[in-house]
């Protein structure tokens, strides 16, 4: 079975700064995978050259098989990206917005798994309410419902949590943990919560100015580190790896 996402020697750089200095992982499907690193590490520059949104220097970067430069369509319908910065337009509802969202994919009667989004992320009550009257936490479950309305077999979260209050984390979640254990999607997650990741998660890779710089399932990076907890392991690897990690 083909990975569900591949990313080999991926390089990108802004100016003279480089972002992501060859970065190479494999996140096999049905996997769920935490992307972790302290601020400015590349995790948003590699998920942006995952969704297509930005070209990197070079690389290979697959979804399914679906190489992202050579078959930006193909692969652009496998992933769903809940992006870190909130960007809407004001003038539509939270309906319209989905709908029109379920066009960019060619899907006109979506309307049934629009409704069971709404519900799962709590936003059923404000289907008619303009984006711009929602309160931050709220544009955030639009956010996710965006990334999820034409059914990705792969689902990529960037920080979905940050500054979200802790009702609708856990309601988050549930949901994400539906999808991933009940209905096969896979899913990559990046979060500054090392106990969420912990929680969730199978797999981990840990980011540090461009690199991986430790990449292993959870439990054993746990049992190589004899300790407790990830944030732990995440401390210990920031420091065998130079400074202290900033998250
Ligand atoms: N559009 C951009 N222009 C210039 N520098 C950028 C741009 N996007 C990201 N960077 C830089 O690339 C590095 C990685 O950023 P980013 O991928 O956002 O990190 P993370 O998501 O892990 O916090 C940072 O040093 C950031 O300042
Ligand atoms: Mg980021």
């Amino acid at each position: 079975m083909e990975p569900a996402i591949e990313i080999r020697d991926l390089r990108k750089s802004f100016g003279t700064m480089q972002a992501l200095k060859g970065v190479s992982l494999l996140v096999p499907q049905g996997d769920f995978f935490a992307l972790l690193g302290p601020n400015g590490a590349g995790k948003t520059t590699l998920i942006n050259a995952l969704a297509g949104l930005s070209r990197p220097d070079s690389g290979v970067l697959r979804v399914m098989g679906h190489d992202v430069l050579k078959d930006y369509r193909a692969a652009r319908r496998s992933v769903g990206v809940v992006p870190q910065e909130l960007v809407f337009d004001p003038f539509f509802t939270v309906r319209e917005t989905l709908r029109i969202q379920s066009g960019y994919f060619g899907l006109r009667h979506n309307d049934d798994w629009i409704d069971d989004i709404l519900f799962n992320l709590q936003l059923a009550d404000k289907a008619e309410a303009n984006m711009r009257a929602l309160s931050g936490g709220m544009k955030r479950r639009v956010l996710i419902a965006q990334a999820l309305v034409h059914r990705p077999p792969v689902i990529v979260l960037d920080e979905p949590t940050a500054g979200v209050d802790v009702e609708l984390r856990q309601s988050l979640w549930k949901f994400i943990q539906r999808l991933n254990q009940k209905e096969g999607h896979t899913i990559l997650l990046t979060t500054h919560y090392l106990d969420e990741a912990e929680a969730l998660c199978r797999h981990v890779a840990i980011l540090k100015q461009g690199q991986i710089v430790a990449m292993d399932e959870i439990r054993h990076l746990l049992q190589s580190y004899q300790s407790e907890s990830l944030e732990e392991v995440f401390v210990s690897i920031m420091h065998q790896h130079g400074s202290q990690g900033d998250q």
